[in-house]
């Protein structure tokens, strides 16, 4: 009787130690398994302001979402310097490297991952136009490897803006690359609205940055105001075009933010950063496990309006104050 009810405890003892170990491997393999290292692989088309300030928001985006680099993320990055042959040798490189998820930020890198594979995912960092730049077939439902985030604005917005800010203003010079599918769907849902509104858009597509000192120089003697669209060969060479501007106090109407902050007088626009963020969580969904299928193409709805006052200041415009209180941010730099 004794015996048999040591041999009992003998046998629980037994049992719960079995039972704590296999529980305890279990638990340290699930660790083991979300510990794993990821590797994002990022190309990024360009160095301009805009595009820089969208890779910080792509390592933020991450974070929130749980993965941070050189704990359980690792981040290999490169640069093609508006270059295409570079962007192709990019591409096949972030693939040899294994990566679980390809970024593309601005519309030629993105094409170049896109066209380098068709299995590993590619997230549109800042794409305006997926369709049109033949990334995607359907935004709401993507059908290949690709989804990701569009900085499309609504044109009617940045029409508002010039009505408020410049009412005397009659003819438009939109300055873009002739090479840039972003820009072209930009320009083109920009005339609908203007011309709607009784205004005229004038062309002056460059065929790369080495053309922007001249255009802009004789641009500015036939229109009122010149409109930039989210353009990266433009924004390369943001600096330029405000110099010869100022110089016939010539206002610039840019679409994003940073250009605003580097002397456009100001705008309607995304958060370049926060594009970024967004693009970023949208690869760590991926990461996750999610299914490029199940992850429409993100746009934001509204764009927000930022203004330079210094600018304003020197083209010796007066900007109404309820402008100035809608305003997401002032620059006075
Ligand atoms: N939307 C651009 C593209 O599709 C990239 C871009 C994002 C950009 N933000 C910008 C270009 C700001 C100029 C300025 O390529």
């Amino acid at each position: 009787m004794k015996n048999k009810k040591i041999i009992w405890v003998i046998i629980a003892i037994i049992v719960i130690v079995a039972g704590m170990a296999i529980w305890g491997n279990q638990s340290k393999n699930n660790d083991q398994a979300s510990n794993q290292e990821k590797t994002v692989g990022v190309l990024q088309y360009v160095t301009h302001p805009a595009l820089d300030e969208i890779y910080k928001g792509v390592q933020a985006g991450l974070k929130n979402k749980g993965y941070t680099e050189g704990e359980n993320l690792k981040i290999v990055f490169q640069n093609g310097q508006a270059d295409q042959s570079k962007l192709q040798t990019m591409s096949e490189e972030l693939i040899n490297k294994k990566s679980d998820v390809l970024i593309g930020i601005a519309t030629p890198a993105a094409q170049s991952l896109a066209n380098a594979t068709s299995d590993i995912p590619v997230v549109l960092g800042a794409v305006t136009d997926p369709v049109g730049a033949k990334l995607v077939d359907n935004e709401n439902k993507p059908g290949g490897n690709v989804t990701g985030v569009s900085d499309k604005t609504p044109a009617a917005g940045q029409i508002d803006l010039i009505s408020k800010l410049l009412p005397d203003a009659k003819v438009i010079g939109a300055l873009y690359s002739s090479g840039e599918d972003n820009s072209k769907y930009e320009i083109e849902q920009l005339k609908k609205v203007a011309i709607e509104k009784g205004f005229t858009v004038k062309d002056y597509a460059v065929p790369s940055t080495n053309e922007i000192n001249s255009t802009v120089s004789s641009m500015v003697n036939d229109v009122d105001v010149i409109y930039i669209p989210v353009d990266n060969t433009i924004a390369s060479a943001m600096q330029t075009v405000v110099n010869v501007a100022n110089q016939s106090k010539t206002p610039i109407i840019p679409s994003v933010n940073t250009m605003v902050e580097q002397g456009g007088l100001a705008a309607v626009g995304i958060d370049q950063y926060e594009l970024g963020v967004k693009t970023g969580e949208m690869a760590a969904e991926i990461l996750d496990g999610k299914a490029v299928k199940d992850l429409p193409v993100y746009s934001f709805k509204t764009g927000d309006i930022y203004i330079n006052e210094k600018q304003a200041e020197l083209l010796g415009i007066s900007i109404p104050d309820e402008l100035k209180k809608e305003a997401k941010e002032i620059y006075n730099n």
